[in-house]
């Protein structure tokens, strides 16, 4: 549900800018927003960039589905409203933490495509990267690491992605990994390379 903001706020403009706050990173800011279904990798593959751009002294925090819906988004289900509100939560959430100089990386299905359109949209063009994690939903439900595909197909769980609620895929996301079949070391590369491009992170 949106609850619009009262009337009489009014906004404060902060001193220390995110400009400020950069130069003393030494690194941009950067939402890189990773999209797939359940167990397509994008937890991991989130952790194991933010890994290596901590070890090259970056600023950076991963929000995780699974983790954010303990608290933050503990009162949202699976519905499609749901969802959305969940992808709305954290899209702002995202954008603070762009004013505040951190590479966020945010790992959710985020199933709608208009819903990650309107993350995009919040911020400037080039502070949001979407990076699709397409993998096979036979190659996501063999490896059912955390066992909810066969829950679902069992009728355990309902409206489960890419089983009874749908999946929209990118059109044209920045970047496409196949990661049912590459190396997570050889995803990770292909991140690095693209923000090193970008020029987001030009220190390591
Ligand atoms: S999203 O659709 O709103 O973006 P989100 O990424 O927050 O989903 O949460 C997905 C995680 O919740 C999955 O990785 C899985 O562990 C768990 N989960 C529990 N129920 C469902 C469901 N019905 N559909 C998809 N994921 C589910």
């Amino acid at each position: 549900m949106f609850i619009p903001s009262s009337s009489n706020t009014v906004w404060h403009s902060p001193t220390v800018t995110r400009e400020r706050r950069q130069a003393l990173n030494r690194h941009q800011s950067v939402i890189l927003w990773f999209t797939g279904l359940s167990g397509a990798g994008k937890s991991t593959l989130a952790h194991a960039v933010e890994e290596r751009l901590h070890i090259a002294a970056c600023r950076t925090f991963v929000l995780d589905g699974d983790n954010v819906r303990h608290g933050l988004c503990a009162d949202l289900g699976f519905g499609d409203e749901d969802r959305r509100e969940n992808i709305r939560r954290i899209s702002e959430l995202a954008k603070l933490m762009l004013e505040a100089g951190v590479i966020t990386l945010t790992a959710f299905i985020s199933p709608f495509r208009a819903d990650r359109q309107q993350a995009r949209q919040l911020v400037a063009a080039g502070d949001f990267i979407e990076i699709y994690c397409k993998c096979d939903i036979d190659i996501c439900e063999q490896r059912d690491v955390k066992g909810l595909y066969k829950k679902a197909r069992q009728g355990e769980i309902a409206q489960f992605t890419g089983i009874s609620s749908p999946y929209e895929a990118p059109d044209n996301p920045d970047l496409i990994l196949d990661t049912g079949r590459q190396t997570l070391n050889d995803c990770v590369a292909q991140v690095l390379d693209l923000l090193k491009h970008r020029g987001v992170f030009a220190y390591a």
